[in-house]
């Protein structure tokens, strides 16, 4: 145990188990500490990781000197004085995305972190991907030419409106954020001009589908589209995610089927079709850049920063409020709602099911 890295683990929902698997499978992790506020995640704790002290407070975890990390994987209301707390006491943070549940307490979260030597990173999972990092060294060849259009789309039968992740926001905001924020990780700067539209499908009170396009401040165009709307009540469920980026003479793009992901690079010199597993969350990759890190005592440039997670959770607010203030179509009925409701409720395998508890 000596060498190994002490955490504790706030939240053991869907995420909190990811991460447990991840940290247990690395072996380089001592899991001193599971904390939940619901009596089954820590049953299944217990369960999961019998070596781990399973709490219902998290106070016992911060004031236990020798944590040297916390793994803040709740929901978005608790996270922002769970950080705060954690830079008090003298721990190191992993913390799930977004880094708090409003604009104004992100930015508080990420003066926190810019305000300690301690180490803080953020769960932008994209920015880990082997494919997106794949496509940016193609880019950056100049394979393409010169960047100019790119295009995403994530359509999937996922989280449904009123399952949970409140606190999150709308689908663009909770899942949408992460398109947002490898979009400028592609183009290395801020949205300049944006233009949403959005569709309230099955008369739910916010958008569960929203597109939005428009520049950015270097001049290269975007156009991104994710929903958890795609066939929900179909046989067979199925998604549709891509990245498509255009140049001035070539193309790079990516597909998956969430096992396999596909990349094809159309270059000037090169043509390339790269396939290898998806990767699911990279939170593999995540753990290990943090506990490399935590070791060397420097920082992986690789990690994802707080603030790029402010920027983007807020530009997913500006698109939503900007689709709000649009026409802003009623599709669907809410008893369809319900039977999606259901039905992922009954589901045991299916797209972003959160833990029963
Ligand atoms: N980076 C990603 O790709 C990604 C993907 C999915 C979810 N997330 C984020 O991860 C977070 C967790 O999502 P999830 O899908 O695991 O949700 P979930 O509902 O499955 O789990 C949340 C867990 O936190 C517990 N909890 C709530 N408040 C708590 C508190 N104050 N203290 C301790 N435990 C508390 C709940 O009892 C539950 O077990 C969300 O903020 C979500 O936005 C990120």
């Amino acid at each position: 145990m000596d060498n190994k890295i002490k955490v504790g683990l706030i939240g053991f929902g869907r995420m909190g188990r990811f991460y447990l698997q991840e940290m247990q499978k690395s072996g380089r992790w001592d899991i001193a500490y599971i904390c939940d506020v619901s009596p089954k995640s820590r049953e299944i704790a217990r369960r999961l990781s019998p070596e781990s002290r399973i709490i219902e407070n998290e106070q016992e975890i911060f004031e236990d000197k020798t944590v040297q990390v916390v793994g803040l994987f709740a929901l978005a209301n608790s996270r922002k004085e769970q950080i705060e707390k954690a830079f008090r006491h003298g721990k190191h943070v992993i913390s799930e995305k977004p880094i708090a549940d409003t604009v104004v307490r992100e930015w508080g979260a990420v003066k926190a972190a810019e305000s300690t030597t301690l180490f803080s990173t953020v769960n932008l999972y994209l920015r880990n991907a082997w494919y997106h990092k794949l496509i940016k060294d193609f880019i950056q060849q100049g394979e393409i030419g010169e960047l100019a259009i790119i295009r995403i789309c994530h359509l999937t039968p996922g989280l449904a409106p009123g399952e949970g992740h409140e606190y999150e926001g709308p689908s663009f905001h909770d899942c949408g954020m992460h398109y947002v924020d490898i979009a400028r990780w592609y183009t290395s700067c801020n949205f300049k001009t944006w233009n949403a539209q959005a569709v309230r499908m099955w008369n739910y009170k916010d958008p569960w589908w929203l597109q939005c396009h428009g520049t950015f401040e270097n001049g290269v165009v975007f156009d991104i589209t994710q929903g958890h709307v795609y066939g929900q009540l179909s046989e067979t469920q199925t998604h549709n995610s891509y990245i498509d980026i255009i140049g001035t003479e070539g193309i790079a793009r990516m597909t998956h089927d969430f096992k396999t992901a596909v990349v094809e690079l159309h270059g000037i010199t090169q043509t390339i079709r790269e396939e290898r597993p998806f990767g699911g969350k990279n939170i593999d990759i995540l753990c290990n850049l943090f506990a490399d890190s935590i070791e060397s005592g420097i920082r992986h440039p690789d990690l994802p920063i707080l603030r790029d997670s402010a920027i983007s959770s807020e530009y997913a607010w500006e698109f939503l409020e900007d689709a709000k203030n649009k026409d802003l179509p009623i599709i669907g009925e809410t008893k369809t709602l319900e039977k999606i409701l259901y039905r992922r409720k009954t589901m045991k395998d299916g797209y972003g099911l959160l833990q029963q508890i």
